[in-house]
């Protein structure tokens, strides 16, 4: 229990994911590359930029009524490298893993060239080589470095 802060601020959950050390100021982010936008209906708590003793300051995601799956955490990977995946039943955790980098991300990301096959309203899913500095779309060769969330799908 290193983070003691964060339980005063954000109150526990009875059943879904706690995304917790995500990079500061991220949390927004992560909601995004889960699809959660409030529409939903899902119930969810954010701390950001709360202190942490690992990361300085960090932001926690609490979800609610939803296990994220290993793909979904793979994802989020690309933005929190650092965080950590509780899943919660019953007040409790039954399962903490970190996320680990996927080798290629499919459906998730735009590729920014215009001229790249997947922008071209052809039914074809994007798909992007995970690098160690970047992505690399997997059809025109586009590098996407920096600012993975500018290329979120809406
Ligand atoms: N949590 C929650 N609701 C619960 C149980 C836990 O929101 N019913 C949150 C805690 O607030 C914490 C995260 O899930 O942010 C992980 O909980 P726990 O493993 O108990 O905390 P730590 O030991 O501090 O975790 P770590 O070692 O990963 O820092
Ligand atoms: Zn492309």
């Amino acid at each position: 229990m290193t983070d003691t802060d964060t339980e005063l601020r954000v109150s526990k959950i009875r059943s879904g994911t706690v995304v917790d050390h995500v990079t500061g100021g991220e949390a927004l982010h992560v909601l995004s590359l889960l699809g959660i936008d409030g529409s939903e209906g899902t119930t969810v708590s954010l701390g950001m930029n709360v202190p942490s003793e690992r990361l300085g300051r960090k932001d926690v995601v609490k979800v609610e009524g939803r296990e994220l799956s290993d793909s979904e955490a793979e994802v989020l990977s690309l933005i929190a490298p650092e965080a950590t995946i509780n899943i919660i039943r019953d007040y409790d955790v039954v399962e903490k893993r970190r996320v680990e980098p996927p080798e290629e991300v499919t459906g998730v990301l735009v590729c920014p060239n215009r001229d790249c096959i997947t922008n071209a309203g052809e039914p074809v899913e994007t798909a992007f080589a995970v690098l160690e500095d970047g992505l690399r779309c997997e059809y025109c060769g586009e590098i996407v470095r920096e600012d993975i969330t500018d290329h979120l799908r809406d």
